[in-house]
């Protein structure tokens, strides 16, 4: 039990969110897992929800499954991105700034993980590097002029991953030509996100610009399609059994930490939020540990500047 955590015994539940009426969230990756909850609980709300996802059909499905459950009078818009493909995002980010007028919260939830075999996207990144880390970071920066207009917040949902694999940026081989293994490949694209997004805190503070907040979570370990997507046959076996244990959560509960982020008035931007139970892999939501190479000052000035050079995309901070 975790005595300390400042939402109470039970933790941060979507009990707390007030009605979300007037308010626009924009999520990657809604088609299943943590992001379909979080996109189901914020409907159920009554926000207006932004699902970023790469396949139209899916998608569709997806809204209509929403609709099922909530009714017909949702306020759902549907854009096709590819996180994967540069040109797609930043499509979608035109696409978005069009339709809404405000966000709230950019909820950067879409991922892929444990990819058995390197795989380079069409830009030229490692795939889970691309994917997770280059689609989000472009992504952000296209919307943070609506975001610094609404006083919204950047959630990145970032992974434990962050403190596993080689727990550094590996900048002399960013696309592990060498030495390729799938959990070092995607632990350190969770690392780059998050290290990013406490980078992107200090320069709002440099700057500041105090309106806009951004926070780092994780949804523990849950049940969600994430390892049958893109992992081994191995990792599937291996996930399979542990979803039958008491080390995973349901997907809703995976969401909580990402939704807290997005609407809990106050929120520490310093912290880590994800589940407090049993290794933080499940139990209640509140923040907890974060290892300090996750805010390694040095290496985050030095991925930011390269991630702008990459992606030729600079943010306005
Ligand atoms: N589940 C866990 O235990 C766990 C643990 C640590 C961290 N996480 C993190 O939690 C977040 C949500 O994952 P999840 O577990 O809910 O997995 P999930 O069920 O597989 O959901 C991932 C979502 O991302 C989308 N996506 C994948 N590649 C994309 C791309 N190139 N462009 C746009 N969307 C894309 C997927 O869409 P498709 O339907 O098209 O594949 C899906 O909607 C991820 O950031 C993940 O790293 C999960």
């Amino acid at each position: 039990m975790n005595t300390t955590n400042p939402f109470g015994k039970k933790g941060w539940t979507p009990d707390r969110i007030k009605d979300l009426s007037g308010k626009t969230f924009v999520i990657t990756g809604t088609t299943s897992g943590t992001g379909f909850e979080a996109a189901r609980i914020l409907l159920s709300k009554n926000a207006r929800v932004v699902m970023l996802n790469r396949n139209p059909q899916k998608a569709s499905d997806t809204t209509a499954q929403l609709k099922k459950i909530l009714g017909n009078r949702i306020d759902v818009i549907n854009i096709t991105m590819d996180l994967g493909v540069q040109a797609s995002v930043k499509k979608a980010a035109t696409e978005v700034l069009e339709k809404v007028g405000r966000i709230d919260a950019l909820m950067c939830n879409g991922a892929i993980a444990q990819v058995p075999k390197q795989q380079i996207t069409k830009d030229g990144w490692e795939s889970q590097m691309g994917v997770n880390f280059f689609g989000h970071f472009t992504l952000q920066a296209l919307l943070f002029p609506l975001i610094e207009k609404s006083n919204g917040r950047i959630v990145t949902v970032g992974s434990l991953g962050y403190d596993m694999g080689i727990k550094a940026i590996k900048f002399d081989d960013l696309n592990w030509d060498k030495d390729y293994t799938p959990n070092d490949a995607y632990s350190q694209s969770k690392l780059a996100q998050i290290m990013t997004l406490y980078e992107l805190q200090d320069r709002l503070a440099a700057a500041g610009k105090m309106g806009v907040k951004a926070y780092a979570c994780h949804p523990g370990s849950s049940r969600t399609s994430l390892i049958s997507t893109s992992g081994s046959f191995m990792m599937k076996m291996i996930f399979g059994l542990m979803k039958l244990s008491p080390l995973t959560q349901p997907a809703e509960n995976g969401a909580y930490p990402e939704l807290m982020c997005a609407t809990e008035p106050e929120l520490d931007q310093s912290a880590f939020y994800g589940p407090t139970g049993r290794s933080n892999w499940v139990g209640p939501v509140g923040p907890h540990e974060l290892k300090p190479h996750a805010k390694d000052k040095v290496a985050a000035n030095k991925l930011w500047e390269l991630a702008e050079k990459e992606t030729g995309v600079s943010w306005n901070v």
